[in-house]
């Protein structure tokens, strides 16, 4: 089938019922488990929640396929590269960090795919307990050959920075390119195809599911619409091969080996499936008086803990837009966070950091580490003739930001190579602009002090 054939379900959450076409009624009628199945099909449920979990979240999919998933042989421990939990073994490092641009691996000296391409950048917490998180890189030049993977320790975002991604799932085909993003959910199988050296990051989530955030008084629209996500439909080959299955868990790779294609779903009910999403398709929200929203207007997903509003990791992206604010510093303000920030760069030129942080790399600002705009985006930015004007054309910044304290593991230190030691330099250039005669400037223009205003304070 031709990527432009693909098809999808729209909308986010919803309960699905899809059928591969060459088997229309594979689907039963009136029940999940029948003594037979049409098509002689088996029927198997995934859970992506506790079977008892509140009814508005939870999570479960019938899939009827032609052999059940347990038809394998026994996982063995596999040495998967850099796709390791080693975060702990590190010494803490609570400076500014800056990536270039992760290497993809050259061709000409050796195939890697999607799966031998995973790097774990940095993360906290642990999959043993569901609590916590996971940053991977990766970077590939080939496609996975009869070979899928799953992990049994969370969902993964992933963000294509460079060449699109053919996606087959157990629930169908998904194409995601540069720009736009997808979530395989825990435990659901995957196989990715390139067809050029291809580059993103994965945001890996151990607690629950990614939802979209609630409105408040922004209302019913606004921000990642539901209908804007899409769900592939049914599609299955049946083919007799040897076919190797990776599983990511408790931190560990492991792989089995089976004797038939894992994507032999020919239909499938429920609502935890596969989705994908484009953001160009995020409707956004800012200041239009003065001053700023904080980035949390730009959030397209979050994956809550149990502390309200408090998030494990919410994806965050920073779109073209309309900038309007009057008698504002535009850019994003100087701060420390009691969160932890990780950036990526999609595309084009970020607007507090022109130079030096390039798509394809990362900045991870971690707790209570201070940031903000290089000294010559201050210095143009609170000198500027303020008008409406577009920012971020042809750029897409992202952030995964997480209430977790992230550790980098030995790849993200050391072993990628790409760390920019120079990061600290763009703020070096900061200076002093204080007056304190700007004080006497003000009375002489009939202004109020903060001084005088503080008399009429309580
Ligand atoms: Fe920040």
């Amino acid at each position: 089938m031709a990527e432009e054939e693909f098809q999808y379900l729209s909308g986010f959450g919803n309960e699905f019922a899809s059928e591969d076409p060459r088997c229309p009624g594979c689907l039963p009628k009136t029940q999940n488990n029948p003594q037979k199945c049409p098509y002689g099909l088996y029927a198997e449920q995934l859970s992506g929640t506790a079977f008892t979990a509140p009814r508005v979240t939870n999570k479960r999919s019938w899939l009827y396929r032609i052999r059940p998933s347990a038809l394998h042989t026994p996982f063995k421990p596999i040495d998967m590269g850099n796709m390791r939990d080693d975060w702990n073994s590190w010494y803490p490092d609570p400076n500014q960090l800056r990536w270039h641009p992760f290497t993809i691996p050259d061709a000409a000296k050796g195939a890697v795919d999607f799966a031998e391409g995973l790097n774990t950048l940095c993360g906290a917490g642990d999959p043993k307990t569901r609590n916590g998180l996971s940053i991977h890189i990766y970077a590939c030049n080939s496609s996975m050959l009869h070979k899928c993977m799953y992990s049994s320790d969370g969902d993964f975002l992933i963000v294509p920075q460079k060449g699109t991604l053919r996606i087959l799932t157990e629930f169908g085909k998904m194409t995601i390119k540069p720009n736009e993003i997808c979530v395989i959910q825990q435990g659901m199988r995957f196989s990715v195809q390139v067809s050029e050296p291809s580059r993103g990051y994965i945001l890996e989530t151990y607690n629950k599911h990614f939802t979209l955030p609630d409105l408040g008084p922004i209302g019913a629209n606004g921000l990642a619409n539901p209908r804007d996500f899409l769900t592939p439909v049914a599609w299955f080959e049946d083919k007799e091969i040897q076919c190797t299955i990776i599983n990511k868990f408790q931190g560990k790779m492991f792989e089995a080996q089976q004797g038939h294609s894992p994507f032999d779903v020919v239909g499938w009910h429920g609502n935890y499936t596969p989705y994908k999403y484009d953001l160009d398709k995020f409707m956004v929200i800012n200041a239009v008086a003065f001053d700023h929203a904080d980035p949390s207007i730009f959030t397209v997903l979050t994956c809550q803990s149990e502390t309200a509003g408090v998030a494990i990791a919410d994806f965050v992206i920073f779109p073209p837009r309309w900038s309007v604010q009057e008698h504002t510093f535009r850019p994003p303000y100087y701060h420390r966070n009691c969160m932890s920030e990780f950036m990526g760069l999609i595309k084009g030129k970020y607007e507090a950091k022109e130079e030096g942080f390039r798509s394809g790399g990362g900045t991870l600002h971690s707790m209570m580490t201070p940031h903000g705009p290089d000294s010559e985006c201050f210095e143009k930015a609170s000198n500027a003739n303020l008008k409406a004007e577009r920012i971020a054309d042809g750029t897409m910044a992202f952030m995964f930001e997480s209430s977790f304290s992230l550790a980098l593991t030995e790849w993200g230190n050391k072993t990628c190579l790409r760390v920019d030691e120079e990061y600290y330099k763009c703020w070096q250039g900061l200076k002093s602009h204080f007056n304190p005669n700007d004080r006497l400037k003000l009375s002489e223009t009939g202004g109020e002090s903060v001084s005088k205003v503080k008399k009429f304070s309580f």
